[in-house]
């Protein structure tokens, strides 16, 4: 395989449970992944980090409460060009545990991970994603410098970069690089989240599976430089932050990001007429001319 080749059996997972409960009362009875950001739901960016990256087979796991809600809106994947299974996470116990969760469904395959409410723009994400995809074993994250790094999983490299460690939510941070939330894990993913016990506030913690690569050397952290953005949702003034940087970008360029219609379009996944059958409900708004304008250009 060379470097940019895509592995076949890679699968891809949105983990869009938890409680949201640091969005009350907006996510009281609405899940906060499908909240929107700007033009469209939360969960269609980090489905198209997905996309970019080529998967096509997407987990995605969500409450029981709202898993209805994710199927209306996603449907099987195939108007996408695409397969979606739908997993529950009955309670949020952990990041890791999505991993005990997709095990059957994995059956062994390597797995690239997009937390539900990561929104990361940058050019050469998908060539990002697609070389850490094709180390053919351990894990890939990626560190992202940021103001506030104690709220995250921290990563502490030595001077030529090597990592030293990784820890979450540190009193005192060793470094300004938090681990963001995309995690591009080898088949092994599943065995090894059950060995890691629950942490002190009771959950699978995603450090203690990163570490337990870690430890045997076969943990890569990619840095992830100034030209990306990761941006926050976690608060009510980042989520309208995150909008405007979306509407930003996006009225400046007349270019959307995170659309997975144009970009299941861009890869040949669907044609141009089942990109305009697409567009057709959505015309009476700015993002299905958009996609019928997209359609009309190619
Ligand atoms: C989780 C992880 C943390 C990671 C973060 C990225 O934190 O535990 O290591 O840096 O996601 O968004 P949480 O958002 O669950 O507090």
């Amino acid at each position: 395989m060379t470097q940019m080749e895509q592995d076949p059996a890679r699968k891809g997972i949105v983990l869009a449970g938890g409680s949201g409960t640091r969005l009350y009362p907006i996510t009281h009875s609405l899940s906060k992944q499908l909240l929107p950001l700007f033009d469209k739901p939360m969960i269609y960016y980090p489905l198209s980090v997905l996309m970019l990256a080529g998967l096509r087979e997407v987990a995605i796991i969500t409450t029981p409460e709202d898993q209805e809600q994710f199927r209306r809106l996603l449907k099987d994947g195939a108007q996408w060009g695409m397969t979606f299974d739908y997993l529950v996470q009955e309670r949020p116990e952990g990041l890791a545990q999505a991993y005990l969760l997709a095990e059957d469904y994995l059956a062994g395959a390597a797995s690239t991970m997009v937390l539900g409410d990561n929104i990361f723009f940058g050019h050469d994400l998908p060539v990002l994603l697609k070389a850490a995809a094709a180390r053919p074993e351990g894990g890939t994250v990626f560190g992202y410098q940021v103001a506030d790094p104690e709220r995250y999983g921290v990563v502490a490299f030595d001077r030529s970069g090597k990592v030293l460690s990784i820890e979450e939510k540190p009193a005192q941070p060793k470094s300004d690089f938090a681990v963001t939330g995309i995690y591009v894990l080898d088949g092994s993913a599943p065995e090894r989240a059950r060995r890691i016990r629950p942490s002190a506030r009771g959950e699978l913690e995603i450090t203690d599976l990163l570490n337990s690569y870690l430890a045997e050397g076969r943990l890569t952290v990619e840095r992830m430089g100034r030209g990306y953005a990761w941006l926050d949702t976690g608060t009510h003034a980042s989520l309208l932050d995150a909008g405007n940087f979306v509407r930003t970008i996006e009225e400046r360029q007349n270019l959307k990001i995170g659309c997975p219609e144009e970009i299941a379009h861009g890869l040949g996944w669907i044609s141009t007429d089942e990109l305009r059958a697409l567009a057709a409900p959505y015309l009476k708004t700015e993002y299905g001319r958009y996609l019928a304008r997209i359609a009309d250009l190619s």
